[in-house]
């Protein structure tokens, strides 16, 4: 395959995305990037949008290998946001012109988290709903794993789009960065539920991980393409140094060109989908995350969590923008995305249209 033939639309093999991936010369680079920025430019255009992050709550039953915040790391100061801190910032967002929030958090089950995050999410739209958004704020939830019925009742609360990230579509990988009581298969099966009900639905992997290969990302992202889904958040993997990963042997590969190859290459495969330029990438570089828009990415996720509990929410180390407020977010942001020559899209939900075969 000719990486200046992969925009004509011929549909890409797996040995096609392996050979993107492993380009290192910066002149195909630059074309992958070009040809990446074209599809997004004819099936997008050149709108940029606002998801406003709050990050509600740190605790978490999980104890994944490489998250900052798992269960076992007793360093960390656990919080859960009040429901007027929650609202106040999503208000905030609304005035902003955001469009759209993203409610994350550690993962919970009990029926006291389950009643919570369906209250705010019912309160939030309830508050939010006005002449320029006519429907309230656009809801994104990225709260983990639950059933069924769970994801109903958020859904009916006013919830239409879920982040669930698979983390890797290797299941030998999944098993060597999760403990035993955490599988892959029940990760699948609420993705599955999650189109079921008609949630516009979002998954993502880490990048550059301890024994992750070029041909597991290519898999990735055929993972993706079968599950249908219609947005992506995916980053470089980086360790934290209160994890188990993060004692680990690094890969090896530069974890942030390869974050915006695959950024690149997903959307030369899923033209239309929304695919984030995410925080980490500017964990690593100052600039990450404009080129993770040159890259072919269309939505950026500005930090609304408050400034006392942001350090409390530390993924991985050096997790950049914990020190300025919701302002300075914003008007960086900004900045930063009209130097990419882009616009940003306001008092708009920004989803991917569907077409008539694929509604869940
Ligand atoms: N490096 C990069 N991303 C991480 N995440 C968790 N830990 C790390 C890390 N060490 C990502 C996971 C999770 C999301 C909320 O943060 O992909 O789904």
């Amino acid at each position: 395959m000719n990486n200046r033939d992969c925009i004509t639309g011929k549909s890409l093999s797996r040995n096609d995305l392996i050979e993107l991936l492993s380009l290192e010369n910066p002149e195909e680079i630059e074309q992958l990037r070009k040809n990446a920025e074209n599809i997004l430019l004819s099936e997008r255009g050149n709108q940029v949008y606002f998801r406003g992050l709050i990050e509600f709550s740190n605790i978490c039953r999980n104890d994944c290998y490489y998250c900052g915040i798992r269960k076992s790391n007793n360093k960390v100061k656990r919080y859960s946001l009040s429901e007027k801190q929650v609202v106040d910032a999503a208000l905030w967002c609304a005035k902003q012109g955001y469009g759209s929030i993203v409610l994350q958090s550690g993962e919970r089950n009990d029926s006291e988290f389950v009643d919570t995050v369906e209250r705010l999410v019912y309160v939030i739209k309830e508050k939010t709903v006005s002449a320029q958004l006519p429907d309230g704020l656009g809801i994104t939830l990225c709260v983990g794993e639950h059933t069924f019925e769970t994801y109903k009742r958020f859904f009916a609360a006013g919830a239409h789009r879920y982040l669930l990230r698979i983390e890797t579509s290797s299941e030998d990988l999944f098993s060597r960065l999760h403990p035993q009581t955490q599988k892959i298969q029940s990760r699948i099966d609420c993705l599955k539920y999650l189109k079921e009900i008609g949630y516009f639905v979002g998954t993502g992997v880490m990048i550059g991980m301890p024994g992750q290969t070029i041909e597991s990302l290519a898999d990735d992202i055929l993972f993706f393409k079968k599950t249908g889904v219609d947005m992506i958040g995916m980053g470089p993997y980086i360790p934290h140094s209160d994890t188990p990963l993060g004692e680990k042997e690094p890969s090896g590969y530069n974890n942030l060109l390869l974050s915006l190859k695959m950024i690149a290459v997903t959307r030369l495969v899923l033209k239309d989908i929304n695919i984030a330029a995410t925080t980490a990438l500017q964990a690593l570089k100052h600039n990450g995350r404009e080129l993770g828009l040159r890259f072919g990415a269309n939505v950026v996720m500005p930090q609304l969590t408050p400034k006392e509990v942001r350090k409390e929410y530390m993924l991985y180390d050096g997790k950049p923008c914990t020190e300025e407020s919701r302002d300075d977010c914003s008007v960086c942001l900004k900045k930063r995305i009209l130097s990419t020559g882009r616009i940003i899209s306001l008092n708009n939900w920004g989803d991917r249209v569907r077409m008539g075969n694929d509604q869940p």
